[in-house]
């Protein structure tokens, strides 16, 4: 995942924040607007995911990328089994949740509309009796995550905060090219926002549900302590891992990849990870 805060923080309050609460109301289906992403959403030009291996020379502030014991990602084996523990619920996963999808410069992306500072009005989910609140997704291509050696095409990232504001987990599921369209990516307009193109924006409703359902509603995953996959690189964030793969058609995939440029950070070793503790 990328800090959200970090991208967003200036942005936040005129656009996503809705401070003046009229996105909440506005009818959102296909409204596209127009912003200057890059100097909104901070796309960072001072890191790149290539040089991924030596992040903690650029700046004293990224030394965790280097001195880290639980960054993320990591490499993910069958003979691990599963995790019996910390199990997700999804129940706060409403359909027609609002919100922006756009390109982070990197892959398509998509943030929820929430007042600034206030996250119990977000989708969530249940974790060892924590509400968590869910902020967006994105994409990396191809995937943060190996399972057995395999490395799939691309990788989404639900990306959660607990009501203070901290960034407590990631859902990441695995994404490949399968037969049929995914219901998921079908709610979004094809073909994607370009990654060249960070001023568009679409304002919609969407179903976070959908994507968890195609992967037999998460029921199998693996668990591990772990931290953001971009600098800062700071950790204390649980990932879940599903051990389903989210298909999607070819056609929708061609879409993904097209509107992504490499985005995967170098695998880390594995340490004080607690792998499905
Ligand atoms: C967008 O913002 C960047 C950074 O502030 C600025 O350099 C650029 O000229 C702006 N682009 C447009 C089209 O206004
Ligand atoms: C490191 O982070 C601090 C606090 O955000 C900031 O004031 C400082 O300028 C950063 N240092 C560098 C070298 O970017
Ligand atoms: C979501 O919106 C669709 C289409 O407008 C509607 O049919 C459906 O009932 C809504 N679902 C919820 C849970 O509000
Ligand atoms: C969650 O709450 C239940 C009931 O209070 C308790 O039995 C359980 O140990 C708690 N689980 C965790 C992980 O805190
Ligand atoms: C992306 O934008 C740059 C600068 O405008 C341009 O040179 C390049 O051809 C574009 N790349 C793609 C794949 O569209
Ligand atoms: C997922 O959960 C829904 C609702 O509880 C259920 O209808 C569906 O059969 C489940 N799907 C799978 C693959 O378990
Ligand atoms: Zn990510």
């Amino acid at each position: 995942m990328f800090s959200l805060p970090l991208l967003l923080s200036a942005f936040l309050p005129q656009v996503l924040g809705c401070a003046d609460h009229a996105n909440h109301h506005a009818p959102l289906h296909n409204k596209r607007q127009t912003f200057n992403a890059s100097a909104a959403l901070r796309i960072p030009t001072y890191w790149q995911y290539d040089e991924s291996q030596d992040w903690g020379k650029i700046n004293p502030n990224y030394s965790l990328c280097q001195t880290g014991t639980q960054q993320s990602p990591i490499a993910l084996l069958f003979n691990q089994g599963l995790s019996q523990a910390h199990r997700p619920h999804f129940n706060g996963y409403t359909a027609n949740s609002t919100g922006q999808f756009y390109n982070w410069g990197y892959g398509p992306s998509f943030t929820f509309y929430h007042d600034e500072g206030v996250y119990d009005t977000l989708p969530s989910m249940e974790m060892d009796n924590e509400t968590l609140y869910m902020t967006g997704w994105h994409v990396h291509a191809p995937a943060d995550h190996t399972v057995g050696g395999d490395r799939s095409k691309a990788e989404l990232h639900y990306v959660h905060y607990d009501a203070t504001g901290r960034e407590r987990a990631v859902v990441a599921i695995r994404l490949d090219p399968g037969q049929d369209d995914s219901r998921f990516f079908a709610q979004f307009p094809s073909p994607m926002i370009h990654f060249n193109d960070t001023s568009s924006i679409e304002n919609m409703a969407i179903d976070p549900m959908q994507a968890i359902r195609e992967v037999a509603n998460f029921s199998n995953f693996w668990t591990y302590q772990g931290s953001l996959t971009s600098p800062p690189c700071k950790e204390g964030l649980r990932w879940f891992v599903a051990r389903n793969i989210l298909f999607t058609s070819v056609r929708q995939m061609q879409d993904l990849l097209g509107a992504s440029t490499f985005s995967a950070r170098a695998e880390q070793e594995v340490w004080l990870h607690q792998v499905n503790v």
